[in-house]
């Protein structure tokens, strides 16, 4: 099956092609157009200025990607329908559907997080290299998946290929999005997550102890608002007087929201027992995050599974919505091209 697979969620337009016989992915095309530049200036995505430059690239980055005018070879496209910003999901439904409409190939629509799941089952293969998708020999299921991006930061329990639970979620910020603000309050460039981890390299992880909200709560759920807000508190109290305090700053927070996250994972590795434990989402390219839950996983669950997802398609891409579309499609839930409308608020579970 060769599926074209179409990500216009946020602030990237991206297209790919992945080919499968239900054991192998190969990726034969991913192309993908970034709008930090764009927003930059204003510290942050500005939804109706996405959607025009994703009008600009889509159709740009289709013939880039070398995608057959006709559509011809192609069995299936999988568009991600939400969630997201909605005049940014709405470019790449809309050009998912007339492209149904008119080359007559079957539509899926993909949820964002999931393709975030689907991710990490894409190890950093550059085009044309080939990924097991299924192993015969060793059980997979259920894996304990934690998401964590700009907009979304959730335990879930996928317990087989497109079956999953909620076991908790954030009350309030998602954890991408308290990295983004607390680097604004910082002076730090946007996407904050990125710039927060850059510094928090030569910052001391325990020169401001920051609170943990909810560690200690019964049940899976997180809290990040109070952490933003105890960072604010400490800046106005402690304004920033030179480069190594603004480093700390970045390295304490950075290690309260790493605590948090891997200290609710663990807990609910031990609980469950998974077979694997799948990290995903724009704030999975943290290393700290990544060194941390490693360490800590194998140290409490030795043997478990670790699907971390690759650098290279830890951020927002169409070769991950084609890998989920594959699942959907494997599955005939297909969607009428006709009905298909955006949904910001799409759930997983
Ligand atoms: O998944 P993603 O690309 O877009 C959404 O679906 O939201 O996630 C974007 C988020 C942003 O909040 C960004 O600051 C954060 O991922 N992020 C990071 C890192 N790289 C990106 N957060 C912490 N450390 C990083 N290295
Ligand atoms: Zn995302």
């Amino acid at each position: 099956m060769r599926i074209l697979g179409i990500e216009t969620s946020c602030d990237e337009t991206s297209v790919a092609i992945l080919e499968t016989n239900g054991r192998r992915f190969v990726l034969e095309t991913h192309v993908t157009a970034s709008q930090i530049q764009d927003h930059l200036p204003y510290g942050g995505v500005v939804p109706e200025l996405a959607a025009r430059r994703h009008v600009d690239m889509i159709f740009p980055l289709l013939v880039s990607a070398c995608v057959p005018f006709d559509g011809s070879g192609l069995d299936v496209i999988a568009v991600t329908a939400g969630p997201g910003l909605v005049p940014s999901l709405r470019i790449g439904v809309e050009t998912a559907k007339i492209l149904s409409t008119v080359w007559k190939k079957q539509l899926v629509a993909v949820n964002h997080l999931e393709g975030h799941i689907y991710s990490a089952f894409l190890p950093d293969l550059t085009v044309g290299d080939k990924v097991v998708i299924q192993d015969e020999k060793k059980e997979l299921f259920p894996i304990l998946c934690l998401l964590v991006s700009g907009g979304h930061t959730e335990l879930i329990i996928m317990k087989n290929h497109g079956i999953y639970e909620r076991l908790g979620m954030t009350r309030d910020d998602a954890v991408g999005e308290a990295f983004d603000k607390v680097a604004q309050m910082l002076g730090l460039s946007y996407p904050g997550g990125p710039a927060i981890a850059a510094r928090a390299i030569h910052g001391r992880r325990d020169a401001m102890v920051f609170p943990r909200p909810m560690k200690d709560s019964h049940n899976f759920d997180l809290s990040f608002a109070g952490l933003k807000t105890a960072v604010f508190v400490h800046l106005k109290a402690h304004p920033i007087q030179n480069e190594q305090e603004l480093n700390d700053v970045c390295a304490s927070f950075q290690e309260a929201a790493v605590d948090v996250l891997v200290e609710k994972t663990v807990r609910a590795a031990l609980q469950i027992r998974p077979q694997g434990v799948l990290l995903a989402g724009g704030v999975s390219a943290n290393h700290r995050l990544r060194d941390v839950l490693e360490e800590r996983i194998l140290r409490a669950c030795p043997g478990t599974t670790l699907l971390f997802s690759p650098l290279a398609y830890s951020g927002d891409n169409a070769a991950m919505i084609a890998a989920a579309g594959y699942i959907r499609a494997c599955r005939n839930e297909f969607v009428n091209p006709l009905e298909l409308a955006a949904d910001p608020h799409l759930s997983l579970v």
